[in-house]
């Protein structure tokens, strides 16, 4: 199926950044968002992030304007019901998605795939609530996405094989590496990253080590590019922990148990960087 117009659901850090790798790569891009100014705050971020591709001879400037010029912006969910292919990136909360996709359907054409950014969440339960769960995927981009080169394709359990073509043919256009994983909780990424984080936090909150002598052990002993208490804070403590909770209750091991100081954390509205504090202080 040929893909051309993509509607982008959340202009958050996700979000912006794959209408940014989307636009880049000459697809129309329509993104949502509930207020006006996080759509305004996306804009501004995806053309100071193409800006730094264009410094560093990635991208051509003619090709910054073009790219900056296919995206658009809407308040009204409905209006993407015309797109080729949906990428929902919302909270990671399995409501709000759920919500979004009610909202969408009856506007959908009948060929429109739909597509959760979900970093944990069952795609076969979110294709259940669907009138397509045959179209319906998993595609789930790395952050930043303008700088990681996977995409993780996770087909539910009715996912068929036209879908999942299309979507590493897309893969391929914007210059990314496809990994197929099965729908499981937190797939292949997260399943293995979150229990790494998890257990930094662990490290942290036993006394073994100190965030900076943690972070600096996977940094210069494992050659990690950031450690793993920052990379927690990159990502968002809340989205660790939510990831965390749903490998606990998934899997059902205690392996997986949430790590009383990332809830404590959590709890207190340190986020990371995002909130400006969490393991490091950004104030
Ligand atoms: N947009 C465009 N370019 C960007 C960018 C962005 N948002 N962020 C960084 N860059 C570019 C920089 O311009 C720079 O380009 P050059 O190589 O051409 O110079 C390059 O990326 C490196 O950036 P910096 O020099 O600023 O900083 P750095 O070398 O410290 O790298 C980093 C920053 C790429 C984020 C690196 O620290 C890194 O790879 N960190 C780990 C990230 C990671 O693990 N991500 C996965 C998280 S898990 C996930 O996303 C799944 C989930 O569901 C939670």
């Amino acid at each position: 199926m040929d893909i051309r117009q993509v509607g982008v659901v959340g202009a958050g850090q996700m979000g912006n950044g794959i209408a940014h790798v989307f636009a880049l790569a000459g697809y129309d891009v329509l993104m949502t968002d509930i207020s006006e100014d996080s759509l305004s705050k996306a804009l501004a971020v995806i053309e100071r992030n193409i800006e730094r591709q264009v410094a560093r001879g990635k991208v051509m400037p003619a090709d910054k304007r073009a790219a900056l010029g296919r995206i658009k912006t809407t308040l009204k969910l409905t209006d993407l019901g015309q797109c080729d292919l949906i990428i929902e990136a919302a909270t990671e909360r399995e409501t709000v998605k759920q919500a979004i996709f009610e909202d969408l359907l009856p506007h959908l054409k009948p060929t429109t795939i739909l597509t959760s950014n979900t970093s944990s969440i069952s795609i076969t339960r979110l294709a259940s609530r669907t009138d397509r769960p045959e179209k319906f995927m998993g595609f789930h981009f790395m952050n930043p996405v303008p700088v990681m080169q996977l995409v993780e394709l996770i087909r539910g359990i009715a996912t068929d094989q036209e879908t999942w073509d299309t979507l590493h043919e897309v893969v391929r256009k914007l210059g990314k590496t496809a990994a197929s994983a099965e729908d499981f909780p937190a797939f292949i990424v997260n399943r293995i990253l979150m229990p790494m984080i998890n257990e930094a936090v662990y490290t942290l909150y036993e006394g073994v080590g100190s965030v900076k002598s943690i972070d600096e052990s996977l940094k210069l002993g494992a050659n990690h590019p950031m450690g793993p208490l920052e990379l927690a804070d990159f990502i968002g403590l809340d989205t660790c922990l939510a990831i965390m909770n749903v490998l606990h209750e998934g899997l059902a091991d205690t392996k997986y148990r949430p790590c009383p100081l990332l809830t404590k954390y959590v709890e207190a509205g340190w986020l990371g960087r995002k909130t400006q504090r969490g393991f490091y202080d950004y104030r």
